[in-house]
C-alpha cells in the first residue's frame, strides 16, 4: 500500500541522511573501493523498488563516498522504503555533505526500477539522477557546494537501515524483511573516463547488517549485478 502524497506529508519523516552516515550505519552490497582522492567520478545503478514489511524501513543507495577512510562526505542517490504498519511509501532524496533535496514529483511505487546515479564535474559541484526507467520520467538535481568534495574514493551500490534510526533502539531488529534487491548496470566512472564495474573481483561484499550476531542480509555481485535480499 501506497501513501498519498497528503498523508505521506502528515508523517514527519525527512530523509534521513546524516553527516557521518556513510559511517555510522551498516551497510549490506558492494563497495568499490581505491583509497584515493578523486578516483571516482559517477557511480550508477537500476534497481527494482522492493516491497517491505516490519519496522522501519531501510535505504538503497548509489553513491560514491569515502567508506572506510577518513571522510563524512557522501555524495549518493537513492530511496528511502519507509514502513509504518502495514504502510509502505517511497521516498526519492540525493545528498551531498550537508545538502539533501527530495523531488518534489517523482514517485515512487513497488515495483518501478529506478536507476539512479551520481556525477561529480568538479570538487565541488556535480549531479544526482533519479530516473523511472519504465516510463522515463527522470528527476535531476544540481549541486552546488562550499565544501570540495574529497571523499571520492568508493563506489557503492547498498542497502542500509534509516540512518535516522540506528543505533537508537538497539534491541530492535534494524531492518525490514523486504523482498531481493537486485541493482543492474552497476558501473563507476574513473578519472580519465574508463568504465569499471563491482564484479568480477574488483568490489567487497559487505554484509554487516546483523542483529544477535545474526545477518539479516547477504550480497552477491556479478559483473555489473549486485544483489542483496533479506535472510529473515
Ligand atoms: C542495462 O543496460 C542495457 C544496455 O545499455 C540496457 O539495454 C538496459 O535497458 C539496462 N537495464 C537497466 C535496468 O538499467
Ligand atoms: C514508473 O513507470 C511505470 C510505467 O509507466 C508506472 O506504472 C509507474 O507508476 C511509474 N512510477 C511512478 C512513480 O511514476
Amino acid at each position: 500500500m501506497r501513501l498519498n502524497s497528503a498523508l505521506a506529508s502528515s508523517f514527519s519523516f525527512v530523509p534521513i541522511v546524516l553527516a557521518g552516515w556513510f559511517h555510522e550505519v551498516p551497510w549490506a552490497g558492494a563497495v568499490l573501493s581505491e583509497g584515493n582522492e578523486g578516483t571516482y567520478t559517477a557511480a550508477i545503478g537500476s534497481f527494482n523498488v522492493p516491497s517491505a514489511s516490519g519496522d522501519h524501513g531501510m535505504t538503497i543507495v548509489v553513491g560514491i563516498g569515502g567508506r572506510g577512510v577518513e571522510c563524512d562526505i557522501a555524495f549518493a542517490a537513492g530511496i528511502d522504503v519507509l514502513v509504518y504498519g502495514n504502510v509502505v511509501s517511497y521516498v526519492g532524496w540525493a545528498t551531498w555533505g550537508a545538502q539533501t533535496v527530495t523531488p518534489l514529483k517523482f514517485d515512487i511505487s513497488q515495483g518501478d526500477i529506478i536507476r539512479a546515479g551520481v556525477y561529480v564535474y568538479s570538487t565541488t559541484t556535480g549531479s544526482a539522477l533519479l530516473e523511472n526507467l519504465t516510463n522515463g520520467e527522470a528527476w535531476w538535481e544540481f549541486f552546488i557546494t562550499d565544501e570540495p568534495m574529497v571523499c571520492q574514493r568508493s563506489a557503492e551500490w547498498v542497502v542500509t537501515p534509516l540512518a535516522n534510526y540506528l543505533p537508537r533502539v538497539p534491541t530492535e531488529i534494524p531492518i525490514p524483511k523486504f523482498s531481493e534487491v537486485t541493482f543492474l548496470n552497476a558501473t563507476a566512472e574513473i578519472a580519465g573516463g574508463a568504465y569499471v564495474t563491482p564484479g568480477p573481483g574488483g568490489a567487497y561484499i559487505i554484509n554487516n547488517i546483523e542483529y544477535n550476531n545474526i545477518p539479516l542480509t547477504t550480497g552477491t555481485v556479478y559483473k555489473d549485478t549486485v544483489v542483496i535480499a533479506s535472510t529473515m
